[in-house]
Protein backbone atom coordinates (compact mmCIF):
# COMPACT_ATOMS: atom_id res chain seq x y z
CA UNK A 1 0.00 0.00 0.00
CA UNK A 2 1.37 3.35 -1.05
CA UNK A 3 0.63 6.82 0.17
CA UNK A 4 0.53 10.00 -1.78
CA UNK A 5 -0.10 12.96 0.41
CA UNK A 6 -0.39 16.97 -0.41
CA UNK A 7 0.63 19.12 2.45
CA UNK A 8 -1.44 21.50 3.77
CA UNK A 9 0.99 24.45 2.86
CA UNK A 10 0.57 24.04 -0.76
CA UNK A 11 -1.32 26.86 -1.36
CA UNK A 12 -4.50 27.40 -2.42
CA UNK A 13 -3.44 30.84 -4.71
CA UNK A 14 -1.04 28.33 -6.45
CA UNK A 15 -3.41 25.98 -7.71
CA UNK A 16 -6.59 28.45 -8.04
CA UNK A 17 -4.92 29.36 -11.58
CA UNK A 18 -4.71 25.24 -12.45
CA UNK A 19 -7.49 24.44 -14.10
CA UNK A 20 -9.36 21.17 -13.38
CA UNK A 21 -9.23 18.37 -15.05
CA UNK A 22 -12.08 18.71 -18.11
CA UNK A 23 -14.72 15.87 -17.55
CA UNK A 24 -14.86 12.58 -19.83
CA UNK A 25 -17.93 11.69 -20.96
CA UNK A 26 -19.76 12.71 -23.96
CA UNK A 27 -21.12 16.15 -23.76
CA UNK A 28 -23.66 18.34 -26.18
CA UNK A 29 -22.39 21.95 -27.35
CA UNK A 30 -24.18 23.30 -25.03
CA UNK A 31 -22.78 21.65 -22.17
CA UNK A 32 -19.39 22.65 -23.93
CA UNK A 33 -19.89 25.34 -23.34
CA UNK A 34 -19.57 24.90 -19.75
CA UNK A 35 -16.77 22.85 -19.57
CA UNK A 36 -14.61 25.35 -18.47
CA UNK A 37 -16.50 27.39 -16.04
CA UNK A 38 -16.01 26.41 -12.45
CA UNK A 39 -16.93 29.40 -10.96
CA UNK A 40 -20.19 28.44 -9.77
CA UNK A 41 -21.30 25.11 -7.55
CA UNK A 42 -23.76 23.67 -9.72
CA UNK A 43 -21.42 23.31 -13.26
CA UNK A 44 -18.87 21.85 -10.61
CA UNK A 45 -21.03 19.52 -9.40
CA UNK A 46 -22.12 18.58 -12.75
CA UNK A 47 -18.78 18.42 -14.06
CA UNK A 48 -18.04 15.64 -11.13
CA UNK A 49 -21.13 13.99 -12.67
CA UNK A 50 -19.73 13.71 -16.11
CA UNK A 51 -17.02 11.57 -14.61
CA UNK A 52 -17.82 8.19 -15.23
CA UNK A 53 -17.43 6.10 -12.20
CA UNK A 54 -20.40 3.16 -12.86
CA UNK A 55 -19.65 -0.17 -12.75
CA UNK A 56 -18.36 -2.00 -14.03
CA UNK A 57 -15.18 0.03 -14.77
CA UNK A 58 -15.54 2.80 -12.61
CA UNK A 59 -12.86 5.73 -13.62
CA UNK A 60 -11.78 6.13 -10.22
CA UNK A 61 -8.98 7.99 -11.02
CA UNK A 62 -10.48 10.59 -12.71
CA UNK A 63 -13.15 11.30 -9.64
CA UNK A 64 -10.27 11.39 -7.40
CA UNK A 65 -8.09 13.74 -9.70
CA UNK A 66 -11.16 16.01 -9.78
CA UNK A 67 -11.78 16.39 -6.02
CA UNK A 68 -8.15 16.97 -4.96
CA UNK A 69 -7.90 19.37 -7.07
CA UNK A 70 -11.39 20.99 -5.74
CA UNK A 71 -10.00 20.21 -2.38
CA UNK A 72 -6.76 22.26 -3.45
CA UNK A 73 -8.89 25.25 -4.15
CA UNK A 74 -10.20 25.47 -0.28
CA UNK A 75 -7.53 27.17 2.16
CA UNK A 76 -6.19 24.60 4.84
CA UNK A 77 -7.81 21.53 3.55
CA UNK A 78 -4.98 18.49 2.21
CA UNK A 79 -5.48 15.48 0.69
CA UNK A 80 -4.25 11.86 0.80
CA UNK A 81 -4.90 9.41 -2.05
CA UNK A 82 -4.72 5.76 -0.09
CA UNK A 83 -4.18 2.74 -2.19
CA UNK A 84 -5.42 -0.03 0.20
CA UNK A 85 -5.90 -3.03 -2.53
CA UNK A 86 -5.00 -2.45 -6.34
CA UNK A 87 -3.94 1.10 -7.71
CA UNK A 88 -7.07 1.09 -9.91
CA UNK A 89 -9.07 1.58 -6.04
CA UNK A 90 -7.41 4.32 -4.79
CA UNK A 91 -9.63 6.19 -1.67
CA UNK A 92 -9.47 9.57 -0.98
CA UNK A 93 -8.99 11.62 2.43
CA UNK A 94 -9.57 15.26 2.62
CA UNK A 95 -8.63 16.75 6.14
CA UNK A 96 -9.62 20.19 7.57
CA UNK A 97 -7.38 19.89 10.66
CA UNK A 98 -9.34 21.56 14.09
CA UNK A 99 -7.80 23.51 16.58
CA UNK A 100 -8.23 20.48 19.11
CA UNK A 101 -6.73 17.18 17.25
CA UNK A 102 -6.99 15.70 20.59
CA UNK A 103 -10.76 15.36 20.08
CA UNK A 104 -12.36 12.54 18.21
CA UNK A 105 -12.82 13.72 14.52
CA UNK A 106 -15.92 14.21 12.65
CA UNK A 107 -15.75 11.74 9.47
CA UNK A 108 -18.05 12.70 6.22
CA UNK A 109 -18.21 9.91 3.76
CA UNK A 110 -19.18 9.23 0.36
CA UNK A 111 -18.78 6.52 -2.42
CA UNK A 112 -17.06 7.32 -5.91
CA UNK A 113 -18.79 4.78 -7.98
CA UNK A 114 -22.40 4.62 -9.11
CA UNK A 115 -24.51 1.48 -10.41
CA UNK A 116 -24.50 0.90 -14.08
CA UNK A 117 -27.44 3.12 -15.91
CA UNK A 118 -28.89 2.02 -19.34
CA UNK A 119 -28.55 4.96 -21.35
CA UNK A 120 -30.91 4.18 -23.96
CA UNK A 121 -33.98 4.30 -21.02
CA UNK A 122 -32.29 7.58 -19.88
CA UNK A 123 -34.54 11.17 -21.04
CA UNK A 124 -30.93 12.79 -21.56
CA UNK A 125 -27.61 11.08 -21.19
CA UNK A 126 -27.14 9.84 -17.98
CA UNK A 127 -23.11 11.06 -18.11
CA UNK A 128 -24.12 14.51 -19.61
CA UNK A 129 -25.13 15.63 -16.36
CA UNK A 130 -27.62 17.61 -18.41
CA UNK A 131 -29.75 20.55 -16.72
CA UNK A 132 -32.67 21.12 -17.89
CA UNK A 133 -34.87 24.06 -18.35
CA UNK A 134 -36.82 23.48 -15.00
CA UNK A 135 -33.65 23.02 -12.94
CA UNK A 136 -33.42 19.54 -12.76
CA UNK A 137 -30.03 17.84 -13.55
CA UNK A 138 -30.12 14.50 -14.60
CA UNK A 139 -27.55 11.83 -14.27
CA UNK A 140 -26.23 8.35 -12.99
CA UNK A 141 -25.18 9.43 -9.38
CA UNK A 142 -26.87 12.41 -8.43
CA UNK A 143 -28.40 11.32 -6.07
CA UNK A 144 -26.50 8.37 -4.98
CA UNK A 145 -24.50 9.67 -3.93
CA UNK A 146 -22.19 12.37 -6.03
CA UNK A 147 -24.45 15.29 -4.54
CA UNK A 148 -23.32 15.15 -0.48
CA UNK A 149 -19.31 14.76 -1.71
CA UNK A 150 -19.58 17.71 -4.02
CA UNK A 151 -21.60 19.00 -0.83
CA UNK A 152 -19.17 18.60 1.74
CA UNK A 153 -16.43 20.89 -0.18
CA UNK A 154 -18.84 23.28 -0.91
CA UNK A 155 -19.94 23.91 2.62
CA UNK A 156 -16.02 23.80 3.83
CA UNK A 157 -15.19 26.51 0.90
CA UNK A 158 -18.16 28.80 2.30
CA UNK A 159 -17.21 28.86 5.56
CA UNK A 160 -13.83 30.10 4.63
CA UNK A 161 -15.07 32.41 2.38
CA UNK A 162 -17.52 34.04 4.36
CA UNK A 163 -14.24 33.48 7.70
CA UNK A 164 -10.73 32.73 6.13
CA UNK A 165 -9.15 32.53 9.70
CA UNK A 166 -12.25 29.60 10.43
CA UNK A 167 -10.71 26.48 11.57
CA UNK A 168 -12.96 24.04 13.45
CA UNK A 169 -12.55 23.19 17.00
CA UNK A 170 -12.53 19.50 16.26
CA UNK A 171 -10.67 17.87 12.86
CA UNK A 172 -13.24 17.17 9.63
CA UNK A 173 -12.10 14.53 7.58
CA UNK A 174 -14.42 13.92 4.28
CA UNK A 175 -13.67 9.97 2.51
CA UNK A 176 -13.95 9.45 -1.03
CA UNK A 177 -14.36 5.34 -0.79
CA UNK A 178 -14.70 2.53 -3.86
CA UNK A 179 -16.43 0.41 -4.46
CA UNK A 180 -19.37 0.37 -1.83
CA UNK A 181 -21.79 -0.03 -4.77
CA UNK A 182 -20.69 -4.19 -5.01
CA UNK A 183 -20.21 -4.56 -1.09
CA UNK A 184 -17.20 -2.29 0.43
CA UNK A 185 -15.17 -4.64 0.60
CA UNK A 186 -12.44 -3.62 -1.20
CA UNK A 187 -13.54 0.11 -0.05
CA UNK A 188 -14.58 1.08 3.59
CA UNK A 189 -14.08 -2.34 4.58
CA UNK A 190 -10.46 -2.28 3.99
CA UNK A 191 -10.79 1.40 5.18
CA UNK A 192 -11.82 0.74 8.80
CA UNK A 193 -9.13 -1.94 8.45
CA UNK A 194 -6.31 0.04 8.14
CA UNK A 195 -3.53 2.00 10.65
CA UNK A 196 -4.85 5.36 8.41
CA UNK A 197 -8.43 5.05 9.52
CA UNK A 198 -7.20 4.26 13.72
CA UNK A 199 -5.19 7.30 13.20
CA UNK A 200 -7.70 9.35 12.27
CA UNK A 201 -9.82 9.09 15.70
CA UNK A 202 -13.20 9.06 14.09
CA UNK A 203 -15.76 9.83 16.96
CA UNK A 204 -18.66 10.59 14.47
CA UNK A 205 -19.63 9.56 10.85
CA UNK A 206 -22.45 11.00 8.71
CA UNK A 207 -22.79 8.49 5.43
CA UNK A 208 -25.11 8.76 2.93
CA UNK A 209 -28.88 8.77 3.44
CA UNK A 210 -31.50 8.87 0.62
CA UNK A 211 -34.64 11.56 -0.86
CA UNK A 212 -37.61 12.57 1.17
CA UNK A 213 -40.65 12.68 -0.59
CA UNK A 214 -42.06 15.62 1.87
CA UNK A 215 -40.74 18.39 3.87
CA UNK A 216 -38.50 16.72 6.32
CA UNK A 217 -35.08 15.02 6.32
CA UNK A 218 -34.39 11.70 6.32
CA UNK A 219 -31.76 10.18 8.90
CA UNK A 220 -31.17 6.51 9.15
CA UNK A 221 -29.43 4.92 12.05
CA UNK A 222 -29.17 1.03 10.99
CA UNK A 223 -28.62 -0.62 8.18
CA UNK A 224 -30.41 -4.29 6.86
CA UNK A 225 -27.83 -6.85 6.55
CA UNK A 226 -28.05 -8.88 3.21
CA UNK A 227 -27.60 -12.62 3.01
CA UNK A 228 -27.28 -14.74 -0.44
CA UNK A 229 -29.23 -17.92 0.44
CA UNK A 230 -28.90 -20.76 -2.21
CA UNK A 231 -30.83 -23.92 -1.70
CA UNK A 232 -30.41 -27.33 -3.38
CA UNK A 233 -32.20 -30.42 -3.52
CA UNK A 234 -31.28 -33.71 -4.81
CA UNK A 235 -33.54 -36.78 -5.68
CA UNK A 236 -34.30 -39.76 -8.00
CA UNK A 237 -34.48 -38.96 -11.81
CA UNK A 238 -37.55 -40.42 -13.17
CA UNK A 239 -39.61 -40.52 -16.08
CA UNK A 240 -41.59 -36.91 -17.11
CA UNK A 241 -45.33 -39.36 -16.72
CA UNK A 242 -44.46 -40.85 -13.13
CA UNK A 243 -45.60 -39.93 -9.57
CA UNK A 244 -43.34 -41.11 -7.12
CA UNK A 245 -42.11 -39.33 -3.91
CA UNK A 246 -38.62 -37.52 -2.73
CA UNK A 247 -37.76 -36.18 -6.19
CA UNK A 248 -35.44 -32.91 -6.39
CA UNK A 249 -38.35 -30.69 -8.24
CA UNK A 250 -40.69 -31.78 -5.58
CA UNK A 251 -38.29 -31.24 -2.08
CA UNK A 252 -37.16 -28.12 -3.52
CA UNK A 253 -40.67 -26.73 -4.16
CA UNK A 254 -41.91 -27.61 -0.67
CA UNK A 255 -39.03 -25.36 0.63
CA UNK A 256 -40.55 -22.30 -2.04
CA UNK A 257 -43.57 -22.80 -0.70
CA UNK A 258 -42.45 -22.46 3.13
CA UNK A 259 -40.33 -19.73 2.55
CA UNK A 260 -42.70 -17.68 0.83
CA UNK A 261 -45.53 -17.93 3.65
CA UNK A 262 -42.79 -16.54 6.12
CA UNK A 263 -42.49 -13.59 3.61
CA UNK A 264 -46.12 -13.17 3.87
CA UNK A 265 -46.02 -12.96 7.00
CA UNK A 266 -43.32 -10.66 7.37
CA UNK A 267 -45.06 -8.63 4.47
CA UNK A 268 -48.26 -8.29 6.20
CA UNK A 269 -46.75 -6.46 8.66
CA UNK A 270 -45.95 -4.25 6.55
CA UNK A 271 -49.35 -4.12 4.72
CA UNK A 272 -50.60 -3.46 8.28
CA UNK A 273 -49.02 -0.56 8.36
CA UNK A 274 -47.58 -2.26 11.70
CA UNK A 275 -43.78 -1.92 10.22
CA UNK A 276 -42.14 -0.60 7.94
CA UNK A 277 -40.18 -2.39 5.12
CA UNK A 278 -36.77 -1.83 6.38
CA UNK A 279 -38.01 -3.45 10.04
CA UNK A 280 -38.89 -7.03 8.69
CA UNK A 281 -37.45 -9.74 7.32
CA UNK A 282 -37.26 -10.37 3.48
CA UNK A 283 -37.18 -13.08 1.74
CA UNK A 284 -37.27 -12.95 -2.32
CA UNK A 285 -36.35 -14.94 -4.54
CA UNK A 286 -34.18 -14.41 -7.07
CA UNK A 287 -33.37 -17.32 -9.28
CA UNK A 288 -34.55 -21.11 -9.87
CA UNK A 289 -32.69 -23.17 -12.00
CA UNK A 290 -33.36 -26.70 -12.53
CA UNK A 291 -34.15 -28.79 -15.66
CA UNK A 292 -32.51 -30.34 -18.67
CA UNK A 293 -31.47 -27.86 -21.46
CA UNK A 294 -32.39 -29.45 -24.88
CA UNK A 295 -32.23 -28.06 -28.37
CA UNK A 296 -35.45 -25.70 -28.14
CA UNK A 297 -36.13 -25.41 -24.20
CA UNK A 298 -35.92 -28.43 -22.09
CA UNK A 299 -36.59 -32.13 -21.87
CA UNK A 300 -40.09 -31.97 -20.69
CA UNK A 301 -40.45 -36.03 -20.08
CA UNK A 302 -37.97 -35.99 -17.54
CA UNK A 303 -37.90 -35.27 -14.19
CA UNK A 304 -34.41 -33.41 -12.89
CA UNK A 305 -32.29 -35.01 -10.13
CA UNK A 306 -31.32 -31.53 -8.58
CA UNK A 307 -32.84 -28.11 -8.51
CA UNK A 308 -31.79 -25.08 -6.33
CA UNK A 309 -33.48 -21.50 -5.75
CA UNK A 310 -31.66 -18.60 -4.93
CA UNK A 311 -33.00 -16.02 -2.10
CA UNK A 312 -32.07 -12.30 -1.30
CA UNK A 313 -32.59 -11.76 2.41
CA UNK A 314 -32.46 -9.07 4.59
CA UNK A 315 -31.75 -8.55 8.28
CA UNK A 316 -32.91 -5.88 10.36
CA UNK A 317 -30.31 -5.16 13.16
CA UNK A 318 -33.13 -6.31 15.48
CA UNK A 319 -33.37 -10.05 13.81
CA UNK A 320 -31.56 -12.90 15.88
CA UNK A 321 -29.05 -14.14 13.24
CA UNK A 322 -28.48 -17.56 14.88
CA UNK A 323 -32.47 -18.07 14.87
CA UNK A 324 -32.38 -17.61 10.93
CA UNK A 325 -29.89 -19.99 10.48
CA UNK A 326 -31.56 -22.81 12.72
CA UNK A 327 -34.89 -21.78 10.35
CA UNK A 328 -32.59 -22.55 7.12
CA UNK A 329 -30.60 -25.60 8.87
CA UNK A 330 -34.20 -27.19 9.74
CA UNK A 331 -36.92 -25.75 7.88
CA UNK A 332 -35.87 -24.64 4.77
CA UNK A 333 -32.96 -26.74 3.75
CA UNK A 334 -32.97 -30.06 5.96
CA UNK A 335 -30.67 -32.50 5.20
CA UNK A 336 -33.21 -34.96 5.79
CA UNK A 337 -35.14 -33.99 2.85
CA UNK A 338 -31.90 -34.17 1.11
CA UNK A 339 -30.93 -30.28 0.86
CA UNK A 340 -28.12 -28.79 1.19
CA UNK A 341 -27.52 -24.66 1.36
CA UNK A 342 -25.22 -22.24 1.35
CA UNK A 343 -25.12 -18.50 3.10
CA UNK A 344 -22.86 -15.57 2.01
CA UNK A 345 -23.27 -13.25 4.63
CA UNK A 346 -22.60 -9.94 2.65
CA UNK A 347 -20.99 -8.37 5.77
CA UNK A 348 -21.39 -8.23 9.97
CA UNK A 349 -24.21 -8.41 11.74
CA UNK A 350 -22.89 -7.25 15.37
CA UNK A 351 -20.24 -4.36 16.30
CA UNK A 352 -17.46 -5.82 17.99
CA UNK A 353 -19.24 -6.24 21.50
CA UNK A 354 -21.35 -8.33 20.17
CA UNK A 355 -24.78 -5.63 20.18
CA UNK A 356 -26.70 -5.22 17.16
CA UNK A 357 -25.32 -2.32 14.65
CA UNK A 358 -27.67 0.58 15.60
CA UNK A 359 -26.62 4.14 16.21
CA UNK A 360 -28.81 5.17 18.96
CA UNK A 361 -31.10 8.25 18.34
CA UNK A 362 -31.56 9.53 21.47
CA UNK A 363 -29.92 11.37 24.58
CA UNK A 364 -27.63 8.23 25.57
CA UNK A 365 -26.10 9.53 22.07
CA UNK A 366 -24.22 12.55 23.01
CA UNK A 367 -23.90 13.29 18.89
CA UNK A 368 -27.49 12.41 18.00
CA UNK A 369 -28.14 15.80 20.35
CA UNK A 370 -26.03 17.68 18.37
CA UNK A 371 -26.69 16.39 15.21
CA UNK A 372 -30.93 17.64 16.05
CA UNK A 373 -29.13 20.95 17.11
CA UNK A 374 -27.39 21.49 13.57
CA UNK A 375 -30.54 20.29 11.59
CA UNK A 376 -32.47 23.14 13.76
CA UNK A 377 -29.78 25.42 12.87
CA UNK A 378 -30.00 24.82 9.45
CA UNK A 379 -33.69 25.17 9.47
CA UNK A 380 -34.77 21.63 8.73
CA UNK A 381 -37.04 19.01 10.02
CA UNK A 382 -36.05 15.75 10.59
CA UNK A 383 -38.38 12.82 10.13
CA UNK A 384 -38.53 9.98 12.80
CA UNK A 385 -35.64 8.07 11.94
CA UNK A 386 -35.44 4.76 9.82
CA UNK A 387 -33.55 1.46 9.33
CA UNK A 388 -31.97 1.77 5.66
CA UNK A 389 -33.67 -1.12 3.97
CA UNK A 390 -30.68 -1.58 1.86
CA UNK A 391 -27.08 -1.57 2.89
CA UNK A 392 -24.52 0.99 2.94
CA UNK A 393 -20.91 1.08 4.31
CA UNK A 394 -22.17 2.81 7.43
CA UNK A 395 -22.05 -1.06 8.98
CA UNK A 396 -18.78 -0.75 9.05
CA UNK A 397 -17.99 2.28 11.05
CA UNK A 398 -20.93 0.65 13.64
CA UNK A 399 -18.78 -2.50 13.79
CA UNK A 400 -16.64 -0.28 15.54
CA UNK A 401 -18.94 0.75 17.66
CA UNK A 402 -18.51 4.18 15.79
CA UNK A 403 -21.64 6.36 15.97
CA UNK A 404 -23.11 6.34 12.32
CA UNK A 405 -25.99 8.29 10.89
CA UNK A 406 -27.16 8.00 7.23
CA UNK A 407 -28.59 11.65 5.80
CA UNK A 408 -28.62 13.36 2.25
CA UNK A 409 -30.12 16.76 2.27
CA UNK A 410 -32.72 15.91 -0.35
CA UNK A 411 -36.25 17.08 0.71
CA UNK A 412 -39.46 17.25 -1.54
CA UNK A 413 -37.53 15.06 -3.92
CA UNK A 414 -38.86 11.41 -5.44
CA UNK A 415 -36.68 8.59 -4.30
CA UNK A 416 -34.39 7.68 -7.74
CA UNK A 417 -31.61 5.85 -6.64
CA UNK A 418 -30.26 3.19 -9.14
CA UNK A 419 -33.35 4.19 -11.16
CA UNK A 420 -33.96 5.59 -14.87
CA UNK A 421 -33.64 9.17 -14.91
CA UNK A 422 -32.08 9.68 -11.50
CA UNK A 423 -31.93 13.60 -11.20
CA UNK A 424 -31.74 16.62 -8.68
CA UNK A 425 -33.54 19.56 -8.37
CA UNK A 426 -30.49 22.37 -8.50
CA UNK A 427 -32.50 24.33 -5.38
CA UNK A 428 -31.90 21.04 -3.49
CA UNK A 429 -28.35 20.62 -4.21
CA UNK A 430 -27.59 24.14 -3.54
CA UNK A 431 -30.02 24.30 -0.47
CA UNK A 432 -27.96 20.87 0.68
CA UNK A 433 -24.92 22.84 0.92
CA UNK A 434 -26.12 25.43 3.31
CA UNK A 435 -27.39 22.40 5.79
CA UNK A 436 -24.20 21.04 5.39
CA UNK A 437 -22.38 24.12 6.56
CA UNK A 438 -24.55 24.36 9.41
CA UNK A 439 -24.05 20.68 10.23
CA UNK A 440 -20.32 21.08 9.81
CA UNK A 441 -19.82 24.37 12.25
CA UNK A 442 -21.92 22.62 14.71
CA UNK A 443 -21.01 18.96 14.75
CA UNK A 444 -16.92 20.18 14.61
CA UNK A 445 -17.49 22.57 17.10
CA UNK A 446 -19.25 20.53 19.88
CA UNK A 447 -16.73 19.81 22.66
CA UNK A 448 -18.84 17.80 25.03
CA UNK A 449 -18.54 14.75 26.20
CA UNK A 450 -15.08 13.89 25.28
CA UNK A 451 -14.33 12.02 28.35
CA UNK A 452 -16.65 9.45 27.26
CA UNK A 453 -15.84 9.25 23.84
CA UNK A 454 -12.29 8.73 24.93
CA UNK A 455 -13.00 5.76 27.16
CA UNK A 456 -15.09 4.28 24.11
CA UNK A 457 -12.09 4.62 21.88
CA UNK A 458 -9.84 2.87 24.73
CA UNK A 459 -11.92 -0.08 24.98
CA UNK A 460 -11.68 -0.69 21.40
CA UNK A 461 -8.12 -0.91 20.73
C1 LIG B 1 -33.27 -38.80 0.64
O1 LIG B 1 -32.42 -39.60 -0.12
C2 LIG B 1 -32.39 -40.96 0.29
C3 LIG B 1 -31.34 -41.70 -0.52
O2 LIG B 1 -31.53 -41.51 -1.88
C4 LIG B 1 -33.79 -41.58 0.13
O3 LIG B 1 -33.78 -42.91 0.57
C5 LIG B 1 -34.78 -40.77 0.94
O4 LIG B 1 -36.09 -41.25 0.71
C6 LIG B 1 -34.72 -39.30 0.57
N1 LIG B 1 -35.56 -38.52 1.47
C7 LIG B 1 -36.32 -37.50 1.10
C8 LIG B 1 -37.22 -36.88 2.12
O5 LIG B 1 -36.28 -37.04 -0.02
ZN1 LIG C 1 -25.04 5.16 -2.36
Amino acid sequence: MSTRRRLPFISAAILLFLSLPPPLSATNSHDQQHQNHESDPISRFRNYLRINTAHPTPNYAAAVNYLTAFAATIPTLYTQTLYLTTPDKPLLLVTWPGSNPSLPAILFNSHLDSVPAEPSKWLHHPFAAHLAGDGRIYARGAQDDKCIGMQYLEAIRELKKSNLDYTPLRTVHISYVPEEEIGGFDGMMKFVESREFKELNVGFVLDEGQASVSDEFRVFYADRSPWHLVIKARGPPGHGSRMYDDGAMENLMKSVEMMMKFRESSFDLVRAGLAANSEVISVNPVFLNAGIRSNDGFVMNLQPSEAAAGFDIRLPPTADPDQMRRRIAEEWAPVWRNMTYEITEKGPLRDYQGLPLMTATDDSNPWWTVFNQAIAAAGGKLAKPEILASTTDARFMRQLGIPTLGFSPMKNTPILLHDHNEFLQDTVYLDGIKVYEHIIRVLSSFDGDSITELQNKMSRL
